[in-house]
């Protein structure tokens, strides 16, 4: 997106010129999915398609924003360590939660004007709301000299979006903030890591778009949360287990504790012995999620395609039937990705709708898409902006604040 229609809109709404940009991108995440929350890794790349805010620093404490997108009413708050939320689900409250988190945590008093614009489709599992968490809280930390670290800004912006009601991990706003060009991340939790992977040149992410809205502050948020609590629960039984059976007698206070004290193989076999069906299935699918991520890096740094592709299948497996957080959709696309030639492919994000991500070749990754279009979009009658929802994903650089002259 070019800083082209953004600037003119700024100077309709405002009448004045801005004076600098805060982008962050979206991200897709390759593997390593409903680990995060659990403190465990995940490996995700940020995306070329991003939020721009084009923004004047205002001398009160209001923060004024307007959407290039009609769909989006204007908003307009004052920043405070209490900001009342606007109704659930809509877009202002991902403005309100860094905001409101920043000045819980520092005096920050001053706001800005802002024209909010995005290429990312919302609420299809890219992360367009964490990505907007990011943009706005860069700015008001920038306009109120709040130092960004950006491992530490990453958590403070997972605290942030808590905000809104959905209590997720911290992958979204890690790789938005740190990311870099061409590369994926593999990201460690409490305190925030990243170790930055190339993606090897010939490898080819594909996005796919279900069209079916998976809103994170909206219908999933529910089995969003309850899928969180079941993982506490199901890590709470088996750890107090394993210290009461003395099978280690490592201190397990944290999912990782747990999974670097004890092999996949060993822990799912204790799984099975003192969870019932429902948490063991929870409980499976993340130790055996975990194990994936540290594998599929591996392959990626072997630019292995068929290992890691191999990965995401079985990664998929697990999210539908373990974790029951497909959707027939998204199992349709990724079964269509396979039959087009792609590697491997699974959902990415939280689920519930939202897009697939594939992987290809630059020799498979023509067939992919073709495929994609002739049996998912062209039956369904899907023709108008297919690029918005069929594309190949560019590992591009995290988000950044710039002036504008
Ligand atoms: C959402 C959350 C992330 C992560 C994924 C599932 O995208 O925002 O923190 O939990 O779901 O992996």
């Amino acid at each position: 997106m070019s800083h082209g229609a953004l600037l003119p809109a700024f100077e309709a709404c405002f009448d004045a010129a801005p004076t600098h940009v805060s982008r962050a991108p979206g991200r897709v995440n390759l593997i390593g999915e409903h680990t995060d929350y659990n403190g465990l890794p995940v490996f995700p790349m940020a995306l070329q398609r991003e939020v721009r805010i084009a923004l004047r620093p205002r001398s009160d404490g209001m923060v004024v924003l307007r959407n290039t997108n009609p769909r989006f009413s204007p908003v307009e708050f004052e920043i405070g360590p209490a900001i009342p939320p606007g109704p659930p689900g809509t877009w202002g409250n991902y403005a309100r939660a860094p905001a409101n988190e920043l000045a819980r945590r520092y005096a920050i008093w001053r706001g800005f004007d802002g024209v909010v614009s995005s290429d990312l489709p919302d609420a299809s599992g890219l992360s367009s709301s964490s990505a907007l968490v990011n943009a706005v809280g860069l700015a008001l930390a920038h306009i109120n000299q709040v130092p960004v670290d950006v491992r530490a800004f990453a958590a403070l912006m997972a605290d942030a979006e808590q905000y809104v009601g959905t209590r997720g991990g911290g992958m979204d706003q890690a790789i938005s903030l740190g990311a870099r060009d061409r590369c994926a991340a593999k990201i460690t939790f409490d305190p925030v890591r990243l170790r930055h992977v190339n993606v090897p040149d010939d490898w080819c992410v594909v996005i796919a778009d279900t069209g079916v809205r998976a809103e994170k502050s909206g219908a999933a948020r529910n089995t969003y949360n309850l899928r969180r609590k079941e993982c506490e629960e199901a890590f709470r039984i088996v750890s107090g287990h394993v210290a009461t059976a003395r099978i280690t007698d490592k201190l397990l206070t944290r999912w990782p504790d747990l999974v670097a004290a004890i092999d996949a193989d060993t822990l799912v076999a204790i799984g099975e012995e003192v969870l019932d069906a429902k948490l063991l299935r929870r409980f499976r699918h993340v130790v055996r999620e975990a194990d994936r991520v540290e594998t599929a890096i591996d392959r990626m740094y072997a630019a292995d395609t068929t290992g890691f592709g191999a990965l995401m299948d079985a990664s998929h497996a697990s999210l539908r039937s373990d974790f029951l957080v497909s959707s027939a959709e998204l199992d349709e696309l990724v079964a269509i990705a396979r039959e087009g030639g792609a590697a491997g492919a699974r959902l990415t994000g939280a689920g519930f709708g939202g897009c697939i991500v594939a992987l290809a070749d630059r020799w498979t990754v023509g067939s992919v898409l073709e495929t994609l279009v002739a049996e998912y979009y062209e039956c369904r009658n899907i023709t108008d902006r297919i690029d918005d929802r069929l594309f190949v994903a560019v590992p591009s650089r995290g988000a950044s604040y710039d002036p504008l002259r």
